[in-house]
């Protein structure tokens, strides 16, 4: 089996041989500089090579003429999809729907595998709560429970039923671990996650991951109380190998471990390769310290030749259970990328993906009256744009814009004037707005297409200003006194600052950046033919000062009630007036714009009847609860049922509700289902005052809703 042939290997291998497994490179393009590394035997992956003629070339030296033949494992970043793009992950993970995670990943495997690519450093399952941040268009948001079900769904998509399938690729749980949290948002910086908070919010979805049969773990850049995560062995011995049993691999992140140099932990490189591999890492990605010092190190006797073994162990099992010792070869077959199949896909994900956050009047879908519609902004022919962050390998000449798909699918019944106002989402021209103002005059309804170019998210991506770029705001105000109905399209990284925008707007849909096939899936929402199901997967805030705002808080010892008041409401003549000592903001009140797992429908939905199995239960026991959902509107439409539950008093204050489970329910018009969800009592566990994860008896109080604020509720008691 593959551990007696990982031994018998490591057995023949010098140490020399052991480091050079240890050591990941980035080519650029050429492999001329690396044969003779490799030949060597001193390159255990690559990354970024996605020529198939040249991966053959690496493995063929690698097999033939290295030592023992060991073969190159091949990486890239294919995050949201390869050659056919999917929604950006905060978008799939507005879908509430794993299976569409699955596909996507599954999707990307298959094309990315067609090029030699066998691990990818996906997915992103930092828990992001903080919009400033440009990586959280990377995440799938703000909840420890959706990114760890839509995490271990791309797990499941990338590797397929069996790692060793040519088309399966390795996946990467990243960045482990606390990233998201980076102080202001800003991109790599420190964070202050207590173990408490780590473990009842950060680890999660590693957790999951790991459980997923992830085959591969990358640490982040961050220092979490004055720990790099590269050198932290409490989270990668302790908690990942000790309490978790994980095998697979552990690799560091760009530069990761010499960077730690600069974090002020490690005084050179050498101390970095030492604190790096000690602390549990296997393969270091680029910056090349352990190539230059473990050899060094273990003769000083401060890495043992036993870590040096675990660490090439893993990188082993890895290589034999994607089974390149048997096929290094890639037989490359170039038809599968973009293939109508995935295609169709990716326009269900976005379809699947977009919110309606508003639709006054039913001004939405477009119907028979509709007879001219004036397009505009500068996301509506954006096609690099509507892709996102992490787009390396998708081409724009592929990707069908709101423009192309509109004129294509819906040119033969409604005129279309386009007329962008702004060529670009940072555009501060105004001089192009009157133009877009005229076409808005000549139309029935108006579409903006507004939000962020790629580069306005991502890594080292972060803002500090969340309201629309450009003249953007200028735009949509201009437009909403043209006198027409206005129908905004947002398409971004993360959650925008746009309350004024959403009050000029008559309807408002929100598609993150939804990749090739946005076009074809917005056009088909617009007019009705798909109808909205998405729903947030973060908090959307009012202002940025607001900022972290998510709905699992903790309770304050003094929570807001009664009427909202804001301190611009309060005339100046009444002097000095308390709004009242609570924990809220003067200037921006009790909440945000839109709450977690909000979203509209063209269909409307009434809970009633909220039944629970029993309102006391044991610990080991399963809670049924129950709903009815009618569909109380024209159109036919899916609802995402959501459960939450909270824990009323516990040893340590505990978030005023977290998500337990959802289900998506399609309902024809006038349609009642009894939607059911089990809830094992056991998954009410939690970090308590010591330290351990335990249910603690008490009670409880669960809701059944829409979103994270509506919903029908009932309590129950966890006895002994
Ligand atoms: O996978 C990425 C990581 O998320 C950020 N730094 C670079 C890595 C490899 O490209």
């Amino acid at each position: 089996d593959i551990d007696n042939k990982v031994e018998e290997l490591l057995g023949k291998m010098t140490l020399q041989e052991k480091i050079g497994q240890m050591n990941q490179l980035s080519p650029n393009g050429s492999i001329d500089q690396i044969a003779g590394v490799i030949k060597e035997g001193k390159v255990g992956s690559l990354l970024n090579l996605t020529d198939p003629e040249l991966v053959n070339k690496v493995q063929e030296i690698a097999v033939k003429e290295s030592r023992l033949g060991i073969p190159v494992l091949m990486s890239r970043d294919v995050i949201h999809g390869y050659k056919t793009i999917f929604p950006i992950p905060l978008g799939q993970a507005a879908t509430f729907n794993p299976r569409i995670a699955e596909d996507g990943a599954r999707i990307a495997a298959v094309e990315a595998s067609a090029d030699g690519i066998r691990w990818t450093f996906a997915p992103m399952i930092d828990i992001s709560r903080d919009p400033r941040w440009g990586r959280m268009a990377e995440s799938c948001g703000e909840d420890p429970y959706l990114s760890a079900v839509m995490g271990a769904a791309m797990v499941k998509g990338f590797q397929g039923d069996s790692l060793d399938d040519p088309t399966a690729i390795a996946a990467c749980a990243k960045h482990f671990v606390g990233y998201g949290a980076a102080e202001g948002g800003k991109d790599y910086n420190s964070t202050f996650i207590p173990e408490r908070e780590l473990r009842n919010v950060y680890f999660p979805p590693f957790e999951a991951a790991a459980k997923a049969g992830c085959a591969t773990f990358m640490t982040s850049f961050n220092d979490n109380d004055g720990v790099p995560s590269t050198g932290n062995s409490f989270i990668l011995k302790e908690v990942l190998r000790g309490e978790w049993n994980y095998d697979g691999v552990v690799v560091t992140d760009w530069a990761s471990a010499t960077e730690m140099i600069a974090h002020g932990f490690c005084k050179d490189a050498k101390e970095a390769a030492e604190k790096s591999v000690n602390a549990g890492i296997d393969m270091e990605m680029v910056s090349g310290s352990f190539m230059e010092n473990l050899e060094t190190l273990v003769k000083e006797k401060k890495v043992s030749v036993a870590t040096i073994d675990n660490a090439v162990r893993n990188i082993l099992r890895l290589k034999f259970r994607l089974g390149l010792f048997d096929n290094p070869y890639v037989v490359s077959d170039q038809t599968v990328k973009y293939a109508e199949s995935h295609l169709a896909k990716a326009k269900e994900a976005v379809e699947q993906s977009v919110i309606l956050l508003k639709n006054d009047n039913e001004v939405l879908p477009l119907g028979e009256m509709v007879r001219t519609v004036a397009v505009v902004g500068p996301m509506a022919d954006a096609p690099h744009d509507q892709m996102g962050t992490w787009v390396f390998d998708g081409e724009k000449e592929h990707t069908q814009t709101p423009l192309k798909a509109l004129r294509e699918m819906y040119g033969d019944k409604v005129q279309i004037i386009y007329e962008p106002g702004l060529a670009y989402s940072r555009d501060k021209q105004t001089s192009g707005i009157a133009k877009a103002v005229a076409a808005a005059r000549r139309a029935d309804v108006v579409l903006a297409f507004v939000g962020e170019e790629s580069i306005l998210s991502g890594e080292a991506h972060s803002l500090a200003d969340l309201n629309l770029r450009g003249a953007q705001s200028e735009l949509i105000e201009a437009l909403a006194k043209a006198g027409k109905p206005l129908v905004t399209v947002v398409m971004a990284g993360r959650p925008l600052t746009i309350g004024k925008e959403v009050d000029e707007s008559a309807a408002v849909l929100y598609s993150f950046h939804p990749g090739t096939m946005g076009g074809p899936a917005i056009a088909d929402l617009l007019f009705g033919k798909v109808v909205p199901s998405g729903k947030t997967p973060v908090t959307f805030p009012k202002m940025v000062g607001q900022v972290p705002v998510y709905y699992a808080h903790h309770h304050t010892g003094r929570a807001p009630s009664g009427k909202e008041t804001l301190i611009d409401d309060i005339p100046l003549e009444a002097g000095q007036t308390s709004l009242g000592c609570t924990s809220f903001y003067m200037d921006a009140g009790f909440g945000p714009l839109f709450p977690f797992g909000y979203g509209l429908s063209y269909a409307t939905f009434a809970y009633d009847v909220l039944e629970l199995s029993a309102d006391k239960l044991a610990a080991n026991a399963t809670l049924t609860a129950r709903v009815n959902v009618t569909n109380t509107g024209k159109y036919a439409g899916t609802e995402v049922v959501q459960l939450y539950v909270q824990d009323k008093v516990a040893s340590v204050a505990r978030p005023v509700k977290e998500l337990k489970g959802f289900q998506r329910v399609t309902l024809q018009p006038g349609e009642t289902k009894t939607v059911t969800f089990s809830l094992p009592v056991s998954e009410l566990a939690f970090w308590n005052i010591d330290m351990k994860k335990v249910v603690e008896p008490g009670e409880f109080k669960l809701w059944l809703g829409t979103n994270s604020e509506e919903g029908l509720s009932a309590d129950f008691e966890v006895i002994n």
